[in-house]
């Protein structure tokens, strides 16, 4: 019953499938290059400068840049009205002392109190310009860079903005006019520097990991379902692999192990679709493994489509419940990304991958079901289903002793009421919790930590089951199922990360995010992976 998958990039590519087309074998990231040369000087399609909003007007911010040049475009900016606000982006016909063809003025906002630009205000300001200059092969940046830090913002923000949903349309020109830049030259003083090649190399081996994260959450439902997604999670792996990642292992459970194997949850919510759910474990064992060597365990929700079964959803929106897979594609690719960085962490990433749909075997409002381990669960709300297969997801991820889980889930609309479209919520034991959120803070994602008091738990009290998975008390939707899925952790470290709302731009693109699907999760999960791992 697998379905052909044309032309998508990733998928089309991943699954192996014959229709191929040469669109599919677009490299997932820009060529990136560091040089010290006078940008000017540079031949390339365009060249990036940052403008910094000052209290006498914008301010062109550019050390490395002829001081002629620099008060030309300070005159120029003036005239145009250029601010140097954030997200301003200006594209200009380049002087003639200018090697490349267009210029691109890009916003910094002001400095900070040191004089300098965060790291988060850098990757916006690449990312944006490079969106800008999307059609064209090559840009030079022109960014302040102080450390390598900087170095490695402007990187990030760069290769990030370089992304292009594609392989679903067929008009060859608007394919091209959308293509992302290719080859990125950043100009810094740190050429030489190990930390900011490396700063680099890992920024090149991020970027795949969230274009590839996007690329899954981007893919439509009727070719991105459990089988396909296992098909393409080992076709990941196995590319990786070639790319010389050690260590990486898949195995997937299809519905006869999962029913076998006692995971109701999953196999509940999978129950209702024509196409069976999976459970697929990817885990990365470092090479010199050591004993005390960190051990986490990563569960991603993975509802390849939510209807939201016999509870059905309202027909407004509901294509967008294509995303609502999009932890276990995070969940996928950093533990990808951190094999191909070697660190020195066991990662074992659980893809709970499932279709909600209301087919004639779906469960029904009152069912009660029985998660791994046995805690039964009756079912009020099929809607609620990204808990249930989490709830399989934990215990299997436990069981298999990881001294560390952490779950991110798409899981409530709650999380978007509370918290907005851009910033995740974040719960759990407070030691992850925290680093959680530090971690993110440091990737340039935002989330931000949730109370998760016992009080709203009495709620879920069923009168048949162990518990109800869904609450009589209608307030803090995102910390009961916060809640509900504490149950299922016992006294395991736990992180849990409601993505509902930052995996999934709905607005207009801004910084180095497009419209759909972010990577939301990857860099934070990361980032902290590689704390765990120092
Ligand atoms: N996948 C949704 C949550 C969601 C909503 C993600 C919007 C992204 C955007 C989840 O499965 C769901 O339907 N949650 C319900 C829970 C409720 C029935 C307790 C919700 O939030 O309405
Ligand atoms: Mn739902
Ligand atoms: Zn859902």
């Amino acid at each position: 019953m697998v379905e052909a998958a044309p032309h998508v990039r990733g998928l089309g590519r991943l699954v192996g499938n014959p229709s191929v087309t040469k669109s599919d074998n677009i490299v997932s990231v820009a060529q990136l290059t560091l040089s010290s040369k006078n940008p000017t000087a540079t031949k390339a399609d365009a060249l990036i400068i940052g403008v910094a909003k000052t209290s006498d007007g914008a301010a062109i911010i550019g050390d490395q840049l002829p001081p002629e040049f620099v008060q030309q475009l300070e005159t120029l900016s003036t005239t145009l009205s250029i601010t140097g606000a954030p997200d301003e982006v200006r594209k200009l016909p380049a002087p003639e002392a200018v090697s490349a063809g267009v210029l691109v003025l890009t916003g910094l906002g002001e400095r900070d109190d040191e004089g300098a630009f965060k790291a988060e205000t850098l990757r916006r300001a690449a990312g944006a310009a490079i969106r800008e200059v999307a059609g064209s092969a090559s840009a030079v940046i022109a960014l302040p860079t102080l450390s390598d830090d900087d170095v490695a913002a402007v990187a990030e923000g760069a290769l990030l903005g370089a992304y292009a949903i594609s392989g679903l349309k067929s008009d060859e020109e608007a394919i091209a006019k959308a293509a992302p830049v290719e080859t990125i030259e950043i100009n810094t003083q740190f050429t030489r520097s190990q930390r900011a090649k490396a700063a680099a190399e890992r920024a090149e081996v991020l970027a795949e990991a969230v274009h590839a994260t996007r690329d899954l959450v981007n893919t439509p439902s009727n070719l991105l379902f459990p089988a396909t997604f296992a098909e393409a999670a080992k076709a990941a792996v196995k590319d990786a692999t070639a790319k010389g990642a050690k260590g990486l292992k898949v195995t997937v459970l299809d519905d006869r192990a999962l029913l076998a194997g006692g995971y109701g949850g999953i196999m509940g919510v999978g129950q209702g679709s024509a196409r069976p759910p999976r459970l697929v474990k990817v885990a990365y064992t470092p090479a010199k493994a050591s004993g005390d060597m960190a051990q986490i365990g990563l569960i991603g929700k993975g509802i390849t489509f939510d209807t939201g079964g016999i509870s059905i959803k309202p027909s407004a929106s509901m294509e967008q419940m294509t995303m609502d897979m999009a932890g276990a594609a995070a969940v996928l690719h950093t533990t990808i990304a951190a094999a191909r960085l070697a660190l020195p962490v066991a990662v074992t990433a659980y893809l709970c991958l499932a279709e909600n749909m209301p087919g004639g075997g779906a469960m029904r409002p009152g069912d009660v079901i029985t998660i791994r381990g046995g805690k039964t669960v009756e079912v009020i709300n099929t809607d609620a289903e990204g808990r249930l297969v989490m709830a399989d997801g934990l215990v299997a991820a436990i069981e298999d002793g990881h001294d560390t889980v952490i779950d991110i889930a798409t899981l409530t609309g709650a999380q978007m009421a509370a918290l907005g479209a851009r910033t995740a919520g974040v719960m759990g034991t407070d030691c992850v919790r925290t680093a959680l959120h530090e971690a993110a803070e440091a990737a340039g994602e935002s989330n931000w930590p949730m109370l998760l008091p016992d009080y709203l738990a009495t709620g879920l009290k069923s009168n048949v089951a162990d518990m109800m998975n869904v609450s009589n008390e209608r307030l803090a939707g995102m910390q009961v199922a916060g809640l509900f899925l504490s149950k299922f952790v016992g006294d395991t470290p736990w992180g849990h990360l409601d993505i509902a709302g930052p995996a999934w731009n709905t607005g207009s693109p801004y910084g180095y995010l497009g419209k759909a699907a972010t990577g939301y999760g990857v860099r934070t999960l990361l980032k902290y992976l590689e704390t765990r791992a120092a």
